[in-house]
């Protein structure tokens, strides 16, 4: 058992902070923002994850883990390893600020014990765990990275029984020890160079973004041309060096990672003088995706938005989670109130922003209410179970667009037009 720190209660600090816990470790979990902090402890998750509200409840009862806003009481928990787990958001020019990560390097360099590590969770570019190693400025301390792989939605499965793990470090022998943390899981562990790690992080983010852009575009060719999307790339992935994994076309992708992660990789090669164009052309591939998906929604309405009202199904950038960061739906909207529509949108969890044209519905009947056509924007799952026959009543114009492919085939003969993403 080791005493661990967690810096950061997002959705990856708090995810760590409880897996690690559960590990058996003694945790405890630091963030500056106090009311986040009094409803963790009082058991309360500040986000929508699978299972870690009652995850939280059960460590804090065996008191595996305790969470605190007070710096001096962080300080005193005298840990083996200290874990950076704070947002690296994107700046300005779309490189990742560090800005919160150096600051919390200095902090840490003033109470970390001898002989502890700290490990960046974080995600940074590649060459930023040396700068913290001289931030922090003590032989007797060292530095590892240890990059997650958690998606939103299944968080908690993916750091109990995650593909890989891979920490990094300036010698084995510290990687080893970052790597005992987690003895209990099984999966493959890597232990390799920090410089390694925080690179195979960007390369796994910036692959699958550029796999699912490829699957788009051949979603686009497939409509064009008569081809059968799923069969497509169904077949396509019966090859096992290819795998079905990660091919299901969507109108764009989107989220807290892959727009933020793509960017920032391509701007950290061009500072190393290599050109990315692979992943270059993926970012401004997607962001063609929603476009195209908004021209389709369009055709719907017999070419023009203007003055249409259009009902959207779902508002977060993927099912199983409430954030609507970066998301594709959100996108979409954006260009269909500026091409002249007003949104009406319903979402089970996500909230709507603040938007001049859209408005947030209370359910998917209601956002369906006499709407020109309406868009299904994200797989929720239970926007299948709405009655085809009551959805197209409701509605001004029968048209629907499944943007995710997920609704049933009997939608089709309900609808006077029903169109899906890729036919
Ligand atoms: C992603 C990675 O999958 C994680 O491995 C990584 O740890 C995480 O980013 C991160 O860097 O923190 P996440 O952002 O939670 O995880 O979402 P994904 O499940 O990867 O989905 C990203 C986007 O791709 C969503 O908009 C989703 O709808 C879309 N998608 C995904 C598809 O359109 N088709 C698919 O087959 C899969």
């Amino acid at each position: 058992m080791s005493r661990v720190g967690v810096i950061g209660l997002g959705y990856v600090g708090l995810t760590t902070a409880v897996g690690l816990a559960r590990l058996g470790h003694q945790v405890v979990g630091y963030d500056i923002n106090e009311s986040r902090v009094k409803s963790l402890s009082q058991g309360q998750s500040p986000i929508h994850e699978d299972g870690l509200e009652d995850w939280i409840g059960k460590c804090i009862a065996d008191k595996s883990l305790s969470f605190t806003s007070d710096s001096a009481e962080f300080a005193d928990a005298e840990c083996d390893f200290l874990f950076i787990c704070v947002a690296t958001p994107q700046d300005k020019d779309g490189a990742a600020d560090l800005s919160v990560v150096f600051n919390v390097a200095q902090q840490v360099a003033a109470f970390a014990l001898p002989d502890s590590v700290i490990v960046v969770k974080s995600t940074v570019p590649v060459g930023t765990g040396a700068k913290i190693k001289e931030i922090i400025g003590r032989p007797d301390v060292q530095v590892a990275s240890n990059p997650e792989f958690l998606r939103e939605g299944t968080a908690l499965l993916d750091f109990m029984e995650p593909d890989r793990i891979v920490v990094g470090a300036q010698s084995d022998s510290v990687s080893h020890k970052v790597l005992q943390l987690y003895s209990k899981i099984s999966s493959p562990k890597v232990a390799t160079s920090i410089e390694s790690a925080e690179l195979t992080k960007y390369a796994a983010n910036a692959y699958l973004a550029m796999r699912l852009t490829f699957a788009n575009d051949i979603a686009e060719l497939s409509a064009r041309s008569g081809a059968k999307v799923d069969d497509v790339l169904i077949t396509m992935g019966l090859d096992k060096r290819i795998g079905p994994s990660f091919l299901k076309p969507g109108p764009g992708w989107g989220g807290s990672c892959f727009p933020k992660d793509t960017k920032a990789l391509v701007l950290v090669a061009s500072e190393f003088g290599v050109n990315l164009p692979l992943v270059s052309a993926t970012v401004k591939s997607n962001e063609a995706a929603f476009v195209r998906a908004a021209e389709s929604i369009a055709e719907l309405c017999g070419g023009s938005l203007r003055g249409k009202t259009i009902a959207v199904w779902g508002l977060s950038f993927k099912a199983g989670t409430d954030d609507t960061r970066d998301s594709p739906a959100l996108a979409i909207i954006e260009v269909l109130i500026g091409k002249g529509a007003t949104v009406r949108a319903y979402d089970p969890i996500a909230s709507a922003p603040t938007l001049e044209g859209l408005v947030q519905s209370h359910s998917a009947i209601e956002a369906a209410q006499g709407a020109d056509a309406l868009a299904v924007l994200t797989e929720w799952s239970e926007f299948t179970s709405e009655d085809p026959d009551l959805v197209a009543a409701a509605m001004k114009n029968a048209a629907v667009f499944d943007g995710r492919r997920i609704l049933p085939k009997d939608w089709r003969t309900s609808f006077s037009s029903f169109r899906a993403l890729g036919e």
